[in-house]
Formats: C-alpha cells, sequence, structure tokens
C-alpha cells in the first residue's frame, strides 16, 4: 500500500511516500527557521503562507525521488493535529483534495501519534508494548503504548513542555531561534559540576513534569553573572543537565510503574544528545532497551505521518470529505485499531 504523507502543523514542511511493503521511499523537508528566526518564534500567518508555497513543490521532488506516478498513491495521510490551525489547514487541504482527485482515501493524522511511532520507520522497530516519551516544543508525556491508539497517559508537563523551556532558557540567554539545539550546543563547552538547578518534582509520586520553575532558575543565576561565554556555557550545560536528569528519573519510574522494558523516545528533543546517552544507560541498567528514530525523524517530519496513515488506513480507518483540523487534540481520544 503507497501512502503519501504531508506535515505541516508548524513551522517544517514534511512530505514522504511510503509503501507498506517496499518501505520508505522518498522524504522531503522544508525548514521555516529562517523565516521566523528575525521574529524569535513562529508566527502562525507567515508558517501557513509558507506552507502554501512549500507543499506542492515539494511532493513535486518526492515523486521524481521515488519514480512513482501520484495516481499510485493508494492513501492520504496529513496531519489534522494538534499545531497552528492556520499551518494544519494547509495540509489538510491540500491532502484532502489530492486525495479526492486521486479517488483515493485520505485520513488525518494525530502528529503526537506521528512522533511516537516514528522509530518504526526504523530496521529493529519496536514492539507494543512500551513506554513512550514524547518530547516536542509543545508536548512532555509519558505514555503507555499497548498498540495502535491504545494509549495510556503516565503523565505530562503541567507548564512548559521539555522543547518550549529549552527555547525559552535558550532565548533569555540570548541565543538565537530555535533555542534547543542552539543551548545543546553551547553546553557541550560547560564546565559540570559549577551550577546545579532543582529537578523539579522528582521528590512527588507520579510522572507528572514541570520546566517552568527550572527556566526560572536558570534565568536568574545568568542575570547575577558576567555576561561571558564560559557563563553562559556554564548555565547552559546545569539547565540541560537537570532537565536530562529529570525526564530520566520520570522514565524510570514510568517503566517501574509499568512493569515494562521498552523505551521509545520521540519528539525534537529526542535528538538532545545527552538524553539519548542518558536513557540508554538506563534501559541498560535495567536489562531493556532504548529505541529512538534516526535524527532527522525525531524532529518534525512526513515520514511519521505516512507511517501512522498506513497502520490506520490499512486497519480500515475511514473518514468523510470534511477538511476539518484539531489544534487542540488529547492523544488518549484515538480511537484504537
Ligand atoms: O517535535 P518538534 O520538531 O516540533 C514540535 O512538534 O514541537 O520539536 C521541536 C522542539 C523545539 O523546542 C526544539 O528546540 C527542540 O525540539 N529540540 C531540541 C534539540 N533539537 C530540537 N532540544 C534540545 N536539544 C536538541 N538537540
Ligand atoms: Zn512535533
Amino acid at each position: 500500500m503507497l501512502i503519501l504523507g504531508i506535515e505541516t502543523s508548524c513551522d517544517e514542511t514534511g512530505v514522504a511516500l511510503y509503501d507498506s511493503g517496499r518501505g520508505l521511499l522518498a522524504h522531503a523537508l522544508y525548514s521555516q527557521v529562517k523565516l521566523h528566526a528575525e521574529y524569535g518564534g513562529v508566527v502562525p500567518e507567515l508558517a501557513s503562507r509558507d506552507h502554501v508555497r512549500k507543499t506542492l513543490p515539494l511532493l513535486q521532488d518526492i515523486f521524481q525521488q521515488a519514480g512513482v506516478e501520484p495516481r499510485q498513491v493508494q492513501g492520504v495521510a496529513y496531519t489534522r493535529g494538534p499545531g497552528l490551525i492556520g499551518a494544519l489547514l494547509v495540509g489538510a487541504a491540500i491532502g484532502r483534495s489530492l486525495a479526492f482527485a486521486w479517488n483515493t482515501p485520505a485520513l488525518g493524522v494525530h502528529h503526537m501519534e506521528g512522533h511516537l511511532l516514528a522509530p518504526m520507520l526504523e530496521a529493529d522497530p519496536p514492539e507494543f508494548p512500551f513506554v513512550a516519551l514524547l518530547v516536542s516544543g509543545g508536548h512532555s508525556l509519558l505514555v503507555r503504548v499497548d498498540g495502535i491508539g491504545r494509549y495510556q497517559i503516565l503523565g505530562e508537563s503541567i507548564d512548559d513542555a521539555a522543547g518550549e523551556a529549552f527555547d525559552k532558557t535558550a532565548k533569555l540567554l540570548g541565543l538565537p531561534y530555535p533555542g534547543g539545539p542552539a543551548l545543546a550546543k553551547l553546553a557541550e563547552q560547560g564546565t559540570p559540576g559549577r551550577f546545579r538547578f532543582p529537578r523539579p518534582m522528582t521528590d512527588r509520586p507520579g510522572c507528572d513534569f514541570s520546566f517552568s520553575g527550572l527556566k526560572t532558575a536558570a534565568i536568574n543565576t545568568w542575570r547575577k553573572l558576567a555576561p561571558t561565554p564560559e557563563n553562559r556555557a556554564d548555565v547552559a550545560y546545569a539547565f540541560e543537565e537537570a532537565v536530562v536528569d529529570t525526564l530520566a528519573i520520570k522514565c524510570q519510574r514510568a517503566l517501574q510503574e509499568t512493569g515494562l522494558q521498552r523505551l521509545v523516545v520521540a519528539g525534537g528533543v529526542g535528538a538532545n544528545q545527552r538524553l539519548r546517552a542518558r536513557l540508554r544507560e538506563l534501559a541498560a541498567e535495567r536489562g531493556g532497551r532504548v529505541y529512538y528514530p534516526r535524527l532527522e525523524f525525531c524532529t518534525d517530519n512526513g515520514a511519521m505521518i505516512a507511517y501512522a496513515g498506513w497502520r490506520r488506513l490499512a486497519a480500515g480507518q475511514v473518514e468523510d470529505m470534511a477538511i476539518e483540523v484539531l489544534p487542540r487534540w488529547p492523544l488518549d481520544r484515538l480511537p484504537a485499531v
């Protein structure tokens, strides 16, 4: 079954062709980072307009790369939510219309389900059940996953998402947008042990997160220091260490609570090298394993949407012709297949 995937929930236009027999045939991504950089964050209206400009040319590229014809497509998957409403509407309108023109089914995919299933695109995919840590710019979730659409939320952020905390802290440290990768890069030069920030909510039972206090602790420390590169790197190091430590403690708790051995890590912050190393250690200590998507599929992409769409379309899920997006959409409301 050949599926076209379209992702336009935020500031990346991602498209992909996934074939259930042959795997991923082609994918392409256009990042709007440069467009939004001068504003220090995503400007929703500019994002929507850029998706309008980029989606069709990117689609032409992947059909050419894959050497397949549009009429061979057997299903179209687009991101229905959560995300920016205008950006979502672009992908939904294009996806729905193409499916109509090609007389093939279309399905709106949950963006976080896409992230959660992204490791399944790799050669050695995880089997159900597993615990998933989903850490992106908009969400921090720990989920028990028993199958497609069988999700039990074990914990979530009560304030900032992990990626959001990275981005806000980076901005206050004067780093360019997008802050997460910039802060992580700077932290590589930091001095271990110079500062220690709190590990929020680790002294309380449960798997919920809170990152806004950590951001404040980092900023208060930074404001009392001379703004030298060394000081900035040391604050970045301690901030990243505290986020990684907090996420690791909660993952350990989730694995313990569920008695599961497999941990899946996905979403943009899953690209963080210190987090990856730390969770790999943690899983090994427990005799389990951690699964990641390849780095480029940790952040937003069309491949994960094509894959998630295929799992649902192949299971017979259908939808009507309406173009409806869901900027807010709880992950645990999805139907099981
Ligand atoms: O999943 P994603 O691409 O988009 C959303 O669905 O939000 O995640 C983007 C988030 C941003 O907050 C970005 O700063 C963060 O992931 N991020 C990172 C790294 N790479 C991306 N955070 C920490 N370290 C990184 N290496
Ligand atoms: Zn995402």
